[in-house]
């Protein structure tokens, strides 16, 4: 007979262009208490579209944070999005998930723009389709090998395990579904917003139906602060955040800042609505953003406005019990939708897909 608990701790790092989040939480009779968490910023090009492009900074950052947060637990969970990371929903004759593993090469060639033998390949099984139930959904994950590698020897040269690999949108998905108590019935969007990508995850009746990866974010806010305002990286940075600059009026910025939220915005809504044209029935009812651009009112105030629809920030621990006596509530309340994916990494176990 085994006592005490077979799910082993796992530390979810999220490594996002702008910063590295690390979240750890311990779970007992099914509640999650929070026992760490840790966000620091990276270089502006360490991550390009997903991939580490400087992997000793990124080694260094993470380092850094594990040492100051005296983490002992070395099995990680982490995940990846971008250009190299292909999702597919399929449909394929019912089999049993043994087939599915023998045959998981052969059918992802026909789905997967890269050479196979080049790409890592995993598939979760969604069950038969509702339509024909000869058939069952599949969804079908495929990420370059040599992308998923530079993932793993990060940790490996941090002395981490990578156990869980997953997919930013997944991780996010995770996090909605533990912590939020809204009823997951119905066709919801969840929306993260990044520096520099956008994922969308759009969930029916609380299973995932569509899921896109834009290569846009608040890095654009930034940009245009630079370009038409004749600002440092630094300085954009800093009045984006609400502070000041001398010579610089606030009523100019302001009016940058929400002509670059309103063009986000729109690229979110192009997605949304090729997901509209395509699934016939399947009408968003309602869209939760998460991701430091949520931090900005305007993400919520143009997003509802634009798409008609209500829209609500999702804070990551809302089911998580923190106590007050080890973390700041005020400062954990501010960053809460940058951690939405680290969170729902901490609360992978092994064996979980
Ligand atoms: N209060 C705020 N107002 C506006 N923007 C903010 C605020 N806080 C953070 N941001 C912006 O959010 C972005 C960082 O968000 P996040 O941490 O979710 O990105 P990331 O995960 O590092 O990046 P990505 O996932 O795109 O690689 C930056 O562009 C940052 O300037
Ligand atoms: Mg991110």
């Amino acid at each position: 007979m085994f006592f005490g608990s077979q799910k082993k701790d796992i530390i979810g790092v999220d490594i996002g262009s702008n910063s590295v989040k690390l979240v750890q939480l311990h779970e007992t009779k099914g509640v999650y208490h929070l026992t760490a968490l840790g966000v620091a910023p990276l270089p502006s090009d360490a991550i390009v579209d997903g991939a580490i492009m400087d992997s000793s900074a990124v080694v260094e950052v993470i380092d850094n944070l594990y040492k100051s947060l005296k983490l002992k637990t070395k099995n990680v969970a982490t995940s990846i999005s971008g250009h190299s990371v292909i999702i597919r929903k399929i449909k394929l004759p019912i089999m049993t998930e043994e087939e599915m593993e023998a045959s998981i090469q052969w059918e992802a060639e026909q789905y997967i723009p890269f050479e196979i033998s080049e790409v890592n390949l995993d598939f979760q099984i969604l069950g038969p389709d509702a339509k024909d139930t000869s058939q069952m959904n599949v969804v079908l994950v495929a990420a370059k090998k040599d992308f998923v590698n530079d993932y793993i020897s990060v940790f490996s040269e941090c002395g981490l395990t990578p156990i869980v690999l997953d997919i930013d949108c997944f991780a996010m998905e995770n996090a909605f579904e533990v912590n939020s108590q809204i009823d997951s019935q119905g066709v919801i969007a969840l929306v993260n917003m990044g520096a520099s990508s956008i994922n969308m995850n759009v969930l029916k009746d609380g299973a995932s139906i569509f899921t896109r990866d834009i290569t846009v974010g608040g890095n654009m806010v930034n940009e245009e602060l630079q370009k038409r305002l004749g600002l440092s990286a630094e300085d954009a940075e800093a009045l984006k955040l609400g502070g000041t600059v001398d010579g610089i009026q606030r009523s100019a910025v302001d009016e940058v800042i929400r002509e670059a939220m309103e063009s986000l915005v729109q690229e979110v809504q192009r997605s949304l609505d090729f997901f509209s044209a395509t699934a016939s029935d399947d009408k968003i009812q309602a869209v939760y953003i998460t991701g430091g651009v949520s931090r900005n009112p305007l993400a919520k105030e143009l997003l509802s406005e634009r798409l008609a629809l209500p829209v609500d920030v999702l804070g990551a621990f809302g089911q998580v019990v923190i106590d007050e006596k080890n973390f700041d509530l005020e400062y954990i309340d501010a960053i809460g939708p940058l951690m939405s994916v680290a969170v729902g990494l901490a609360m992978r176990r092994l064996g979980d897909k």
